[in-house]
């Protein structure tokens, strides 16, 4: 899956770094081409001479070439990247990608990279305990980045713990199963529903729900992920994504998500609906903030709101697929059931409040797929993203 692909391998100074000679001799021989960009201080630990034969290209470490002074454009190579691939990463580069100190070219080609970017940190045990290099970790996923966490072992130090740079072959196999996956979607339109609405009352309040759209953020992400080209609508929440094909529209209230959907909606082969719609929307916002009276209480007339799922599961064409969210506290099976019919969807997936660690703002879920055709797969307590995960292998495997 790497053959033909443009990987920026980029070097840090650590004693890991003479596992780059191999993992830059992996990616040639699985036909990519490779650029080695290089810290200063890498170069004390291997050399760009073993590098640039490997990779049949000069090593980049400068802006410029000293003696004839050519500029080394960080712009243009982190366009021509398919990847980059950081090994080993030190605590110190980790830090400066995490601030954007950009002091070298590594950094610098980092910072201008649209590619995919992995990052295999290597460092002693208590480094990579540390809550600074455990934060700036956190900061680089929540750009985006991929994390490939380091494994345990002896360190260079003798110690033994958690630090040790991935082998070049696993860090093979990481980008391989990346460009794999990010095939399978290709060409495909999704359109996922994520967060609470909110349902004016007056100027400062609203009805609202616990939502904190990180399972339909999680689903948008990891169907972009595939290859596909995501529409997200997102009731009010703080997550976020930078993901280059994950849209975002904003709305807040239910009429103004369903709208947006609708517009989406015929385009889109998948369809995820993750939102926690509100049931119900005052029937009258009043225009200046509801006063406290001292004798009467004031009354909140409601109407219903209109369903999502169900105006659209009314208009799904054969070849579209709609996958609803039920969060059940008894007689859970039945009920979903009955959605899956009232709504027209081909799945629903089930999250029990019962189920400690499921459901609302936690970040973990535990989900039970139940399909149109009667099938029903447990799933187990897991990151939000990684059911992400497991609901796109369940679409994308009744896509084929
Ligand atoms: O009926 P209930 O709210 O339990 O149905 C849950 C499913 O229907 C979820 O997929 C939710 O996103 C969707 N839904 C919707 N519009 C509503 C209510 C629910 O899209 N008004």
């Amino acid at each position: 899956m790497i053959r033909g692909k443009h990987i920026i391998l980029g070097i840090t100074g650590g004693i890991a770094a003479y596992k780059s000679a191999m993992l830059a001799r992996l990616f040639i021989k699985a036909g990519a081409e490779v650029q080695v960009v290089m810290t200063p201080s890498a170069r004390e630990f291997i050399t760009p001479v073993t590098l640039s034969a490997l990779t049949g290209k000069p090593v980049v470490s400068e802006f410029f070439t000293a003696n004839t002074g050519e500029w080394h454009s960080h712009v243009d190579l982190g366009l021509w990247a398919d990847a980059m691939v950081i090994a080993p990463a030190t605590a110190c580069t980790i830090g400066k990608m995490a601030h954007g100190v950009a002091d070298n070219m590594l950094v610098t080609t980092y910072l201008s990279a649209k590619a995919p970017v992995f990052v295999a940190p290597a460092m002693d045990l208590d480094m990579m305990a540390h809550p600074s290099t455990r934060a700036n970790l956190e900061l680089l996923r929540s750009y985006g980045n991929h994390i490939i966490e380091p494994a345990s072992g002896e360190l260079a130090s003798h110690l033994i713990g958690k630090g040790r740079m991935e082998e070049p072959e696993n860090i093979l196999r990481v980008l391989e199963d990346f460009f794999e996956k990010g095939e399978t979607l290709r060409g495909k339109r999704a359109l996922v529903t994520a967060g609470p609405t909110y349902e004016k009352i007056d100027p400062v309040r609203f009805i609202g729900n616990y939502s904190s759209g990180k399972m339909g953020y999680a689903l948008a992400e990891e169907l972009a992920e595939r290859g596909a080209e995501v529409t997200l609508v997102s009731g009010p929440v703080t997550v976020s994504t930078t993901h280059p094909q994950v849209n975002v529209i904003k709305v807040e209230s239910a009429r103004e998500m369903l709208a947006e959907a609708e517009k989406a909606f015929p385009e889109s082969d998948i369809t995820v609906l993750t939102a926690a719609v509100a049931d119900y929307a005052p029937a009258e916002v009043a225009d200046r903030k509801i006063k406290r009276e001292e004798s009467e209480i004031p009354t909140i007339g409601l109407v219903k709101n209109p369903d999502i799922a169900a105006t659209l599961g009314a208009r799904k064409r054969p070849g579209q697929m709609i996958i609803g969210f039920a969060l059940e506290t008894d007689n859970e099976e039945a009920h979903a059931l009955d959605k899956i019919r009232r709504k027209n969807l081909d799945a629903i997936c089930l999250n029990s409040l019962r189920t400690p660690g499921a459901g609302f703002a936690v970040d973990t879920n535990l989900v039970t797929i139940l399909t149109a055709d009667g099938q029903k797969l447990p799933g187990e307590l897991k990151s939000k993203r990684e059911v992400a995960a497991d609901i796109v292998d369940f679409i994308t495997n009744s896509l084929s």
